[in-house]
This record gives structure tokens, sequence and C-alpha cells, in this order.
């Protein structure tokens, strides 16, 4: 068999044919200048391989063709030996990831000194797996800043990632400017402390830590990722990990407080308070700013790990309770949540929430995010109708060790379920890898934790799991590997990534520990 092609996610079909492609600065490309995607991709090329922009279409080499009988995302692309480059597809999406595809290609073959480079000459037929293909950044943890989400950002549309899910709000942090309620970053972006030592450390480290992107900001990141045809899914959480809302107006919660942008990690007991009238209308205002930045169609709510403690003694919750009829207090939380489900839905958007929110009476347009426990639950809805994004945690989180999550285990998971059945499966939408970022508190360490596995996950959310191969993306790695290395980002060497197995013992424990990449 002949070395595959040095591609990650690796295309749905692949048909080597004879001879080569030369290329160099000196071919001739004359797409419509309006085709922003070929702009992009010409600027990606290294500055002795970046051919001029003609307007010769006779004697142009790369051409674009439209065919709207392929599907959405989908691409062909020929690099024929009498020096043609054609790509077909049906939309600006499938170009773009034609481009990608050749991207990957002449990097591959690029040698600096060299006056041309051999493609070799190939039809590609591609279309992905899922059309939900997500990677989350927790910056609430710790902020990470714009240079770095931008960087990630260059990253997942290189290997056909779509979806960048931005979890901007926790106990430890609010991220987002709102103009609403300035005190969300005039208390809530800062903290005094961080709790280091792993999940069950006692110790803090006196560190303060503090950051938020403004409003402005935010549009410049929408857009970006809008030209990597990225969408973004802003989270803003509750009612739970709202500490560093709840910090800023106490008035949020059920005991009025005080409360603290928190140092430490984990789960907490004061979380928003839906009895309190003045919760939904801050909600509903901080939304309709969320609106305004983000246009993409969903938007993240959170809703994992919310105690009801304070709930079950609060005489405004137990108000609510016997408003609405609700036997017991846990049911506000679904209550909370239609009601937002509700108002984004009237503004054309839908809501999305993690697999805690599952209960009856759920509205069904909210799409369930999973990451753990209750997997029948789980099922019953998807069954019923519910779409759901994936992202085991066992798996798909990227901040675990590789002792726990190897390379190679993330690159074998199977994110469907077994047990569901064929015709279920359209509601799967797709599936996605969270990097928390505890004890991320750096951009080495944030890359150490993400690559090599995030094009692990990558293949998996875009390649047919029947053509994916181990031992070829093992093959394929270095080559990807080495524009890693170009762009110096730092990741994890193969050994590392696949611990031997007297490490992978230990792998569960580690999780509660903190710096050897453990949750
Ligand atoms: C989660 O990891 N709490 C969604
Ligand atoms: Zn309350």
């Amino acid at each position: 068999m002949n070395a595959p092609l040095p591609l990650i996610p690796y295309p749905l079909q692949v048909d080597l044919l004879p001879g080569h492609f030369r290329w160099s600065a000196q071919i001739g490309i004359a797409v419509d200048s309006n085709v922003t995607e070929i702009l992009s991709f010409l600027d990606a090329l290294p500055v002795d391989f970046r051919p001029i922009l003609g307007d010769s279409f006779e004697d142009s080499q790369l051409n674009i063709y439209i065919d709207s009988a392929l599907a959405v995302e989908a691409y062909q692309l020929k690099i024929l030996p009498e020096q043609q480059i054609e790509i077909i597809a049906a939309d600006s999406h499938g170009v773009f990831y034609a481009l990608q595809t050749l991207l990957q290609l002449i990097l591959a073959a690029y040698e600096p000194g060299k006056l041309e480079l051999s493609l070799p000459c190939v039809h590609i037929t591609d279309q992905p797996r899922f059309a939900w293909r997500g990677f989350m950044l927790d910056e609430a943890r710790h902020f990470q800043g714009m240079q770095t989400v931008k960087d990630l950002l260059d990253w997942m549309a290189y290997f056909k990632l779509n979806i960048f899910h931005w979890h901007l709000t926790e106990d430890q942090g609010w991220r987002i400017e709102i103009n609403k309620y300035p005190r969300l970053i005039e208390v809530g972006a800062s903290r005094s402390a961080s709790q280091v030592s792993g999940f069950l450390g006692k110790q803090l480290n006196a560190i303060p830590h503090s950051g938020f992107y403004t409003q402005a900001e935010i549009q410049e990141i929408v857009s970006y990722a809008a030209e990597r045809h990225i969408q973004i899914v802003p989270e803003i959480e509750m009612p739970g990990h709202s500490q560093a809302a709840l910090a800023a107006y106490p008035e949020l919660g059920c005991t009025g407080g005080p409360y603290q942008v928190s140092p430490r990690w984990g789960i907490h007991a004061d979380i928003m308070c839906p009895g309190k009238p003045g919760t939904s209308t801050f909600l509903q205002n901080v939304l309709t700013e969320i609106l305004e930045l983000f246009p993409g169609k969903f938007i993240h709510t959170g809703g994992d790990e919310a105690p009801k403690t304070r709930w079950k003694s609060c005489p405004d919750c137990k108000q609510l309770a016997r408003e609405n009829g609700v036997a017991r207090i846990n049911e506000l939380q679904t209550i909370l949540t239609n009601r937002i489900s509700h108002f984004l839905s009237t503004h054309g958007r839908t809501l999305i929430g993690w697999n805690e929110m599952l209960a009856d009476g759920l509205d069904p347009n909210a799409v369930v995010q999973y990451w753990v426990g209750r997997e029948k639950i789980l099922l019953k809805h998807i069954r019923s109708g519910r779409k759901a994004i994936l992202s085991n945690f066992g798996a798909y989180y990227l901040d675990h060790g590789y002792a726990h999550s190897s390379l190679d285990k993330v690159y074998q998971y199977e994110p469907v379920f077994k047990q569901l059945e064929p015709e279920f499966h359209h509601n799967i939408l797709g599936i996605e890898t969270p990097l928390w970022t505890e004890f991320v508190p750096n951009r080495e360490r944030l890359d150490w934790q993400i690559f090599p596995r995030l094009l692990a996950v990558a293949e998996t959310a875009w390649l047919d799991n029947r053509k994916k191969d181990l031992t070829s993306f093992h093959q394929r790695l270095p080559s990807l590997l080495k524009q890693l290395d170009v762009k110096n980002v730092g990741y994890a060497l193969f050994s590392d990534a696949n611990p031997p197995s007297y490490k992978r013992l230990f792998g569960t424990i580690s999780l509660m520990q903190a710096g050897k990449g453990q949750r």
C-alpha cells in the first residue's frame, strides 16, 4: 500500500493519479478576487511559494467550480498531471476545506531554498462525518488572551474544526464586558489567588489573576473566526458556576451574600437564585448583549454542577416552587432553563446546556452537551428527538493527563453510543473536545495539553469512522507536527502522548492532582 498523504483529518476518498504538480510562485492563479478563501489561502503560503493573483482566466491553474449537488461542506480537489488544480464544492465552506487540504499538501512538501514543490496528483472526494466539530476553551479559570485565541482558531481551521465554544464565565472569573452591568468586570474579572496542589489541595498561591475581553475585542475575534468558517458559541453559565457574577451583584444569590470571586476550583454551593425576579431580568439583559455580539445560532448556558443546597432554604425559591406546583426544588432548574430557552427562541437562537439540565419537561429544542453520567436519560432524550453534542469526559477532556487520555485512546474512542440505534444517529450533531484550565496557567501548558490530541479529535469529527486507521494516523502525524514546530507551538512528544502501560495504571488517580496535566 502507498504511504498515506500527509493530511489530518484524512479525506474520505483519495485516488492517486500518476505524476506530480509543480507548485511554485510562478503558477497562474486568476480566481475571482471576491473569493476571500483564496486570499487567506495565499497569505498562509510561505512567501517564496506565493503566486500573485492574476486576471488571465484562460491561464489559471487553480480553478473553483460551484456544484450545488454536493453536500454542505463537501468538496472535490483534483490535482492533475496537466498542471491544473480543480476545486468543486457546493458552498464557500467546501471551497475553504479544499484549500486547507491543498495547504497541508503544500506545507508538507515545503523546503526552504527549493524553487518548486512537487505535489502528488490525486482526486480527493471529501465531506465531514459530523456537522459539529468543536473545541472548547475555558478562559474563566485562566484567562489566555486574544493572541492565543486567534492562534487556536487558526489551528482549528487547519484541522477542519468549525465550532469554538468559549467558556467565559465561572465561579473564578467573568471574562466578557457587559455594558449594562459594569461590576461584572470591575469586580468579577479578578480574583486574589488560585488553588494549587490539585483538586483536593487546600493551598492557595496568593497570586492575583484577572482578565477580560471588551466588546470591541469580542467582535474582532468573532470576525476572525468567521473568516475561518468557525462559529463561536459563547457560554454564560447559569445557575451554577456563577459566583463571580454573585460577587459583583449579590442580589442574584439566595442569601444576598457577600460573595467573592472564588480562588478555589470545584463545585460551589452559592449559585443564582431563580426565585428572585431580578435574576431573570439580569440574565435576559446579559443575553441581549451576548446576542448582539455573537451572530451564531447557538448560545450555551451551562447548567452543569448546580447544587440545590441554597435553593432548599430560600423563601424566594420555595415561593417559585409553590407557584409552579413543583414538588422538588431541583425542578426549578428546568423552569429557569425553559425561561431562558424560550427567550433565546424568540430571538431565533437555540440554547445548549450540559447534560445535568436533562429532565422531563425540558424544552425539547434545547440541545444537550453530554460530558458524564446518566447515560440512560441521555439516550432517552436522544431517542425522543433531542439533539446532542458528545464530549465524553473519559476521552475528550484535553485537561486530562496523557496517562489517563493517551493520544491513541483519544484517537480510537468512538463517540456515538453503541446502544443508540442508527435511526437516531442524526440527532447527534457531533463532537467537541473541551480544555478546562484550572491547572493551565500559561501558553506552554495549554499547547502541551491540546497538541497533538486535538488532531485525533479532529480526525474523528471529520472522517467516517470506518475509514479511521491508527497506523495511518501515526504515519501522517509527524508531517503535521512539523507545522506546529514552524510556528513554535509546543506539543507532547509521541512517547509522552502515549505513555507506557505502567504509567497509564495511575492515570485515573492522577486526575485529582495538579501540575501533571490532570483536571
Ligand atoms: C463539566 O465538566 N462540568 C461540564
Ligand atoms: Zn433562592
